[in-house]
């Protein structure tokens, strides 16, 4: 049976400020979905959250970039955008950037990740939400599951990995694509997505000999820049990624063995930082610490017949305790650089800031050294 699992986020409302969503904004939006289930639209779904985020796990046999699947993501949105109107919750509807729906949330403002299979025999799924933080947070921790044998023993000993796996990479800038093949080409790759800001892994195919066809994507990733539909700042890019696990793709321990690593990421305070990645359960996905330090939450689901089973909530885990009293060392020491690069973006990658002002006011007063 061909399944589709669509996740796509948006921030309609925080509370207070950026921190957290409201349980009244969370029950109208899962209402919403419930209708359209009854309805037959939607085989199964789960409204997750993380930090400031709603993000909605749905599954379906419409396949990707369906238009009604998409309209009913809107109008969830827009449904729970009343709600956060009325409680006067923080930039409620901000992800919503346009005013009537045109076909395909994307280019509007919510993220999108989407994956069309074949359900396998048993079809273990991990949903990653993160807060805080922009699409190119993904890059290290996909690059390090499909990649590196160093992260995922199964590259080295199980048969049906030893083909590696591609990867293709968007360019946020110039609007194109290139597809990597590793483990062949993993050092060129690694020239791209070291770059973060700029060059993002958007899916993972399986290369020759898996179990899993070369043509079905086994990991997506939402690449959506809010600012690039905007023109200006309005907030980060809250990124969601899917990655299917076992039989011949990396395991689910494969799968999130990158996240005990709390890598530096950009987005934090402002959308203008660079901090740790720390991962936690969604009842922990609170972002206070200076509106961070940025978050990572994963679900757990096995498919039946497109029905989510689950979810777990994964980094629940004591075993992450200690990633998170590591991020919590690298949070306090990133801090102490104030407005000080690497702490602050470099001015390039500068979302939101006064700086173009600044230049501009003090112009006539810089002379030639
Ligand atoms: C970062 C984020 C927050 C806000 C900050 C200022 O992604 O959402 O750190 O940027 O709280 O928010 P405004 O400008 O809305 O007051
Ligand atoms: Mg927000
Ligand atoms: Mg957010």
């Amino acid at each position: 049976m061909k399944v589709t699992i669509s996740v796509i986020k948006a921030d309609i409302g925080g509370y207070p400020g950026h921190e957290t969503v409201h349980p009244d904004v969370v029950k109208v939006v899962r209402e919403y979905l419930a209708e359209a289930k009854k309805k037959g639209m939607l085989i199964d779904f789960f409204v997750g959250w993380c930090g400031d985020d709603i993000n909605l796990i749905m599954t379906h046999a419409k396949g990707v970039d369906n238009k009604e699947i998409h309209k009913l993501a809107w109008d969830a949105f827009v449904a729970g955008t009343v709600v956060a109107k009325k409680l006067k919750l923080y930039g409620a509807g901000q992800d919503l950037l346009k005013d009537a729906f045109s076909g395909n949330v994307r280019g509007m403002g919510p993220g999108v990740a989407e994956l069309e299979f074949e359900e396998r025999g048993s079809e273990p799924v991990l949903v990653f939400m993160m807060d805080k933080t922009d699409p190119g947070a993904f890059n290290l921790p996909v690059y390090r599951m499909f990649a590196d044998p160093f992260n995922t023993p199964g590259l080295v000993i199980d048969p049906a990995m030893a083909g590696g796996f591609s990867f293709e990479v968007f360019d946020t800038i110039e609007g194109r694509k290139i597809t990597f093949k590793t483990p062949e080409e993993m050092y060129a790759m690694l020239a791209f997505v070291g770059s973060r800001s700029r060059y993002v892994i958007k899916r993972v195919f399986p290369g020759p000999n898996n179990k899993v066809s070369e043509k079905e994507a086994i990991c997506c990733v939402s690449t959506d820049k809010l600012s690039q539909v905007a023109g200006t700042y309005v907030g980060k890019d809250d990124p969601v990624g899917i990655v299917r696990c076992q039989s011949g793709l990396p395991s689910v321990g494969e799968a999130l063995e990158p996240f005990s690593f709390p890598h530096l990421v950009s987005g934090w305070m402002r959308g203008s930082h660079q901090g740790p990645l720390m991962p936690c359960s969604m009842e922990q996905a609170i972002p206070t610490r200076l509106d961070g330090p940025p978050r990572v939450v994963c679900l757990g689901f096995q498919l039946a017949n497109g029905t989510l089973v689950g979810p777990v909530d994964i980094f629940k885990d004591v075993s992450y305790d200690y990633t998170r009293a590591k991020a919590n060392k690298v949070a306090e020491y990133m801090r102490r650089h104030g407005p000080f690069e690497p702490h602050r973006l470099p001015e390039e990658d500068l979302e939101y800031t006064n700086l173009p002002k600044l230049q501009e006011r003090f112009k006539s007063r810089f002379s030639k050294i």
